[in-house]
């Protein structure tokens, strides 16, 4: 049986469909979610008719609507179509909005980054525009990106018109503003490349005690995750950065996830390293109590900003350019699964057929299991009918009651069918 197939029997049981973000609820995240591209929303109806899906995607971003030169392309004129986007379709559906972003050096329009600033005028400027924008969405935005890229990877603060400025003042001006604009929305720094626990990262550790050490706000910090196939690092490697976080008192989040093939096409053997790469990564989240949810950077290999980016790379999302699902969708809702239906003990299993580095099951969370199969038997415990009995991280049952056997439907779930 297809897998899509068999967990929706399993989880139509529960109330629950077998789509990404009501197995992440299920498995305990606030929410799946993915970004919308405004320019296509309206003119591929394919497109918007999975977007508008909130058991598949729970949480939407707009793309590019709500940056700087979307927003406030002459100083103190302020627009919000192309930002609306997207906010109108997820107010519509009933999602969940992360707002992206405010203070960022890039899609900065010139009149910001070529003016002539003293403190007091950029920070007046800052102040603005933040108001006014997070005034624009108050109570729509589950977490707004207060500050986006402030580190280079070598771990040396990047150059702005904000560096040169404030030097690093200018993050608690930031947080701080955004909390007098909107005091209920999660405030977030936003970065990519965090992940490998690098320079970048320590810059980044240090850049949330610069903000706490001022007295300013911040609630979150966002790994926005754009990966390259098997280069990405293990699960477990990935909860541990994620706690270096965590540790600090903030939650995190998977923000921007995309995993590109270094070249397209993609073999079959990659398709299948791209999905234990994906797994990994919401996997880690799912490890990590203070990992709220995932997002995905688009969902269909038809719409990515990486081939402009990276000339030859790509095919990095759920889906590909046909809308048909990907064996990373397959990984990716499995691992879900798996957490929803038996939240596993703390204790490391391996497979000896997995050539990735095995997930580690550190943690214990408080989140609420779908159902427990489980079942007392001479000889040990079995699973019924339906249940989980195999996958990577896997430690309960691995036999099935009569008549059912244990079948592997990928790396991370066999089911007793
Ligand atoms: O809107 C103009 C359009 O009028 C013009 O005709 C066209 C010509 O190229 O360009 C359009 O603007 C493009 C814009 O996306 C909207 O489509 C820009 O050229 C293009 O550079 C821009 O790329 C975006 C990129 O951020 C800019 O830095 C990508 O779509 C967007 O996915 C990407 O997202 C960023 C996150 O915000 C932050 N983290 C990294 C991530 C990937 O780069």
């Amino acid at each position: 049986m297809h897998l899509p197939t068999v967990l929706s029997v399993v989880f139509a049981a529960a109330g629950v469909t077998a789509q990404l973000n009501d197995l992440a609820v299920a498995a305990g995240l606030k929410y799946f979610g993915t970004c919308g591209s405004e320019g296509n929303i309206n003119s591929d109806t394919t497109y918007r008719n999975i977007l508008n899906n909130k058991s598949e995607f729970g949480q939407l971003v707009p793309e590019n609507g709500q940056k700087w030169d979307a927003t406030e392309p002459s100083r103190g004129q302020f627009t919000y179509s192309s930002g609306d986007i997207v906010a109108g379709v997820a107010k519509q559906n009933g999602q969940l909005l992360r707002c992206h972003t405010l203070v960022w050096y890039s899609q900065l329009p010139s009149w910001v980054s070529g003016g002539s600033w003293n403190r007091s005028t950029l920070q007046s400027v800052i102040e603005t525009h933040i108001n006014n924008v997070m005034g624009h969405y108050k109570g729509q935005c589950y977490a707004w990106d207060v500050v986006n890229e402030a580190v280079n990877d070598d771990g040396t603060w990047r150059p702005s018109v904000f560096l040169s400025t404030f030097n690093t003042d200018y993050f608690a001006i930031s947080f701080r503003a955004a909390k007098a604009a909107d005091p209920n929305t999660k405030l977030y720094y936003n970065d990519y490349n965090l992940e490998y626990n690098q320079a970048k990262t320590d810059r980044a550790v240090e850049l949330v005690k610069i903000v706490q050490a001022a007295g300013a706000p911040i609630d979150g910090v966002g790994f926005q995750g754009h990966l390259i196939v098997g280069s990405t690092p293990s699960r477990s490697a990935l909860a541990t950065t994620l706690k270096r976080f965590t540790a600090l008192g903030v939650e995190v989040a998977y923000t921007e996830l995309d995993i590109r093939h270094s070249s397209v096409p993609a073999s079959s053997s990659a398709l299948v390293t791209q999905g234990n790469d994906f797994a990994n990564v919401v996997g880690s989240c799912l490890d990590v109590a203070g990992c709220v949810g995932v997002t995905i950077w688009g969902f269909t290999d038809k719409y990515s900003w990486i081939p402009q980016t990276f000339p030859g790379q790509g095919d990095a999302l759920l889906y590909n350019s046909n809308f048909g699902k990907k064996p990373a969708w397959t990984s990716v809702s499995s691992v879900l699964a798996a957490k929803a239906t038996n939240p596993p003990p703390a204790q490391t299993t391996t497979l000896a057929t997995i050539t990735t580095a095995p997930p580690a099951q550190t943690t214990t969370t408080s989140r609420p299991a779908v159902s427990t199969t489980s079942a007392a038997a001479p000889g040990g415990a079995q699973q019924t009918r339906w249940g989980q009995c195999g996958g990577i991280g896997w430690s309960g049952p691995t036999a099935c009651q009569s008549p059912w056997t244990c079948q592997v439907l990928n790396p991370y779930y066999s089911q007793c069918l």
